[in-house]
């Protein structure tokens, strides 16, 4: 069952009263809506709904928070205003990103959604510095290939997560301690359990801005990485966790390429 009061404040009990009394003008104990004052659902103003709604997630000014920056004027052309919109409305499934809209159980209305959307839009994208460059496709519904995602991760990422993606010590090139888990790890279970496979394509195009990976066209020196590349590297990605959440053994185990390659978790030696 979905529930779709606006705030969490609200109890079950209260929507069951206030559906039963639809009809009615006072039901004793609960506000009416022309009794509220200041009703947060009126607020419009993006920098306070961003504050409220998306910045202990994205960062205070759309960067430095645990997910993805919403401050990348290359993300935020590749995503487009209707990818930005579904996403802040429905939510993005096996991530932690909530739905917003109330349509999807969220706590704001499809005009504070809108915006959340024109505002982020406004105060962060540049569509001018964009509009003659070709921009990879947002999302790839095709599978990727994991083998030549591989490949293509030595050459563009390597240098900065290290060869198995688990991370490197030092830029210095020295050899990291084997089965280590840095923070920087992009394999393991638990980051990977947070990130679904759009997440990590737009982790990948968008780029690190504050990590001197600015975006998709700068992890090789001379070109940029192309979609297929992208889609390859994600699939890349999304293979270890499979291979690492899976513990049921598969129907046939001789099609799976010696699993204890790959140390199975490495949480102890994690800070
Ligand atoms: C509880 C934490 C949390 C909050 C609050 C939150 N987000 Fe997210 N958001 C995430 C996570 C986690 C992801 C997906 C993983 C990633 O990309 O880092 C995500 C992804 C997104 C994406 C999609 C990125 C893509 O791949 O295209 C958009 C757009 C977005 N959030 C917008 C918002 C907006 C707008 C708000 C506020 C209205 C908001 N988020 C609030 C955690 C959050
Ligand atoms: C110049 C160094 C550099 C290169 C090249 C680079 N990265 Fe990163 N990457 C980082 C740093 C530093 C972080 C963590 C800080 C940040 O997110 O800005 C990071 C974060 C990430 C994250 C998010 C991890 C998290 O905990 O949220 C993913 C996924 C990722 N990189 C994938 C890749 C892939 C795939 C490539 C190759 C296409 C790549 N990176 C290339 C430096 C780099």
């Amino acid at each position: 069952m979905t529930t779709r009061l606006r705030t969490p404040r609200a109890l079950p009990a209260v929507g069951a009263i206030l559906l039963v009394c639809a009809g009615c003008t006072h039901v004793p104990g609960v506000p009416s809506a022309s009794a509220d004052v200041a009703r947060p659902d009126k607020q419009l103003d993006f920098h306070v709904l961003y504050k409220q709604n998306c910045s202990g997630c994205h960062g205070d000014n759309g960067r430095g928070g645990a997910a993805i920056p919403l401050n990348n004027p290359a993300y935020l052309a590749i995503a487009g205003g209707d990818n930005l919109r579904t996403v802040t409305a429905k939510g993005m499934r096996s991530t932690m990103m909530p739905a917003f809209a109330a349509s999807s159980g969220g706590m704001l209305t499809e005009q504070q959604v809108d915006a959340v959307v024109q505002g982020i839009l406004r105060e962060w994208s540049r569509p001018s510095d964009f509009s003659h460059v070709a921009l990879p496709p947002y999302s790839d519904p095709t599978p990727g290939n994991p083998t030549n995602g591989q490949i293509a991760y030595s050459t563009a990422c390597a240098r900065c997560h290290g060869t198995d993606g688990i991370g490197v010590h030092s830029s210095a090139g020295n050899a990291p301690p084997p089965q280590d888990s840095t923070p920087n790890s992009i394999v393991d279970t638990s980051y990977l359990a947070l990130v679904n496979d759009q997440s990590l394509r737009s982790l990948v195009v968008a780029g690190h801005p504050d990590a001197n990976a600015p975006d998709w066209r700068s992890y090789i020196s001379g070109r940029a990485l192309t979609s297929q590349e992208i889609t390859d590297i994600v699939a890349w990605l999304a293979q270890h966790r499979a291979q690492q959440s899976i513990s049921i053994p598969p129907e046939n185990p001789s099609s799976v390429a010696a699993p204890s390659i790959r140390p199975r978790r490495t949480d102890d030696q994690r800070q």
